[in-house]
């Protein structure tokens, strides 16, 4: 792996939600674990007339507030040596120029930058155009790159549109689209798991599978972001993005290396293999639900109507559950069930895939005639492990069974995982796109769930609704193919909907 090059890392939206919560704090651990490479100058462009000292004391409330339990001060210092508060308004042709001037002149700063489009998504097109025009995207004397934040687009014409207006100024080498989900750990062990183990392959097919489940639920709600929320909804701002990838690394084909080109050859080849959801078929195939008051952990909540900003006529989807199927060899006929939601029961991400039953039910009449189908659970986050679920018989002279769960978790308990962004950043200072999403997957995906945005924009009058607190809406479950199908909400054994073990 080749080592991360000093750069000056540029954060337009720089004392946004995303920086607070994500940039700086990562940044900052990269510091204290001492892999921030010297030379590193971190621009914070912002509106507001703040002095240095004024933008440290913000930049230590949002490091404070991150890391309650306290800062490794000698780090700290080290960290804020770093920062530079650079005021600008993204509008304006001067700040850009004046920008141009302090990565050419300012001996500081390095001659390869780094943009972080920490902003809008309808300002990426806007900011970028006028980088190449005041030629900050030129790589004369040292490389430039751009970080996009996702919602790549709006739709499928929008990701087209801006693609256009990046490709005026940028290769496509210099554009990393960043997926946070692709830099955690688990979701990086599933290609290990799936190619580096010879045992999964052969059952990893619509002969042994009967579906699989991916989901990603949240108890928090949407705190200050209806602004940005209000006007994506929970298809686009996890399931476009998020779990189609997750949905991408389990059904795709073995690529032909580990490089970035064909990984990603591979998961552009799956997306064009997902059966197009026709506008008439979008009710079996797509359910959407808000969030009214409830309780999450014993807490009282709004509903989202009730939360800051929100419109009182909006008919947002704070929960969107998928199906989707892969008109392959390998997954015809398996359907792929994708949900999210906030302010959901528990919070938690994982991939479930659930196995056929055996094809002989040779314990019928016996106490076993109630066998349980296997599961292989993938927990990505608040634990990352890995668990098969398989029916042994109970000690004793009956023939009686149980489901137990073989548990292949990998990490040291006291090991807490990094950020997925301290490795992301890393990887744009180092040139590895691999984590990153090439053009041609944000299109597919796009065109995935673009028909179901359409109908829904359309349906404008009504959205079924859930209690914050529960498991989403209840209608969700038409969109199963059998009976025996369920959401499966726990990595526990009973996979019953209500267990200690949540993901
Ligand atoms: C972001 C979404 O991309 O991912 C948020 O915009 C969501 O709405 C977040 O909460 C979830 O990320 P994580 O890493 O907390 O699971």
């Amino acid at each position: 792996m080749s080592k991360p090059h000093p750069c000056s890392i540029v954060i337009f939206g720089a004392t946004g939600n995303l920086s607070r919560v994500k940039l700086m704090p990562a940044l900052y651990q990269l510091e204290n674990e001492g892999r921030l490479p010297e030379g590193v100058t971190i621009i914070a462009f912002g509106r507001r007339p703040w002095t240095q000292e004024e933008w440290l004391a913000e930049v230590t409330a949002m490091l404070e507030a991150k890391y309650p339990k306290g800062l490794n001060q000698e780090a700290f210092s080290r960290f804020c040596a770093k920062l530079q508060y650079f005021q600008g308004d993204l509008q304006d042709d001067a700040s850009y120029q004046a920008l141009h001037d302090k990565l050419c002149h300012d001996e500081v700063c390095s001659a390869n930058a780094q943009f972080y489009m920490s902003i809008r998504p309808a300002e990426f097109g806007m900011v970028i155009d006028k980088l190449g025009t005041h030629g900050l995207l030129n790589e004369a004397h040292g490389w430039r790159r751009v970080v996009i934040e996702k919602p790549f687009g709006y739709d499928l014409l929008s990701a087209q549109a801006l693609q256009k207006s990046l490709a005026k100024h940028l290769k496509e080498s210099q554009i990393y689209r960043i997926d946070h989900y692709l830099g955690k750990s688990t979701v990086r062990n599933i290609m290990v798991f799936r190619f580096a183990n010879l045992l999964l392959e052969p059952l990893w097919n619509r002969n042994y599978i009967d579906h699989v489940q991916i989901t990603h639920s949240e108890t928090i709600g949407i705190g200050s972001r209806a602004d940005y929320y209000d006007g994506a909804g929970a298809l686009r701002d996890m399931i476009q993005s998020h779990l189609m990838q997750l949905f991408a690394l389990v059904a795709m084909e073995p690529p032909a290396g580990i490089d970035d080109q064909s990984l990603r050859d591979e998961k552009v080849k799956v997306l064009k293999s997902v059966r197009p959801i026709h506008q008439n078929a979008v009710h079996a195939h797509a359910f959407r639900g808000q969030y009214t008051g409830g309780h999450v952990n014993g807490v009282s909540v709004p509903g989202y109507l009730e939360e800051e900003d929100v419109p009182q006529d909006s008919t947002t989807e704070t929960y969107a559950a998928l199906k989707l199927y892969v008109d392959n060899w390998r997954w015809k006929g398996v359907p792929f069930y994708l949900r999210t939601g906030k302010r959901m029961a528990e919070a938690g991400s994982a991939i479930s895939i659930r196995f056929k039953h055996p094809p002989q039910h040779l314990f019928r009449g016996t106490k076993m005639d109630q066998l349980q189908p296997n599961w292989l659970l993938l927990g990505i986050q608040p634990n990352d492990c890995l668990k098969m679920e398989i029916n042994v018989k109970e000690q004793g002279t009956t023939m009686k069974t149980r489901l137990t769960s073989l548990d292949a978790s990998y990490h040291a308990p006291d090991k807490k995982a990094g950020d997925a962004y301290e490795d992301l950043l890393l990887d744009v200072m180092r040139g590895d796109q691999s984590l990153f999403l090439r053009y041609d997957e944000v299109e597919w995906a796009w065109r995935v769930v673009d028909p179901v945005l359409k109908v829904w924009s359309m349906e404008r009058d009504f959205i079924n609704t859930y209690p914050a607190g529960s498991w989403g809406p209840r209608g969700t479950y038409r969109l199963f193919e059998s009976e025996d199908q369920f959401w499966r909400h726990s990595l526990g054994v009973d996979g019953s909907d209500v267990s200690s073990e949540a993901f």
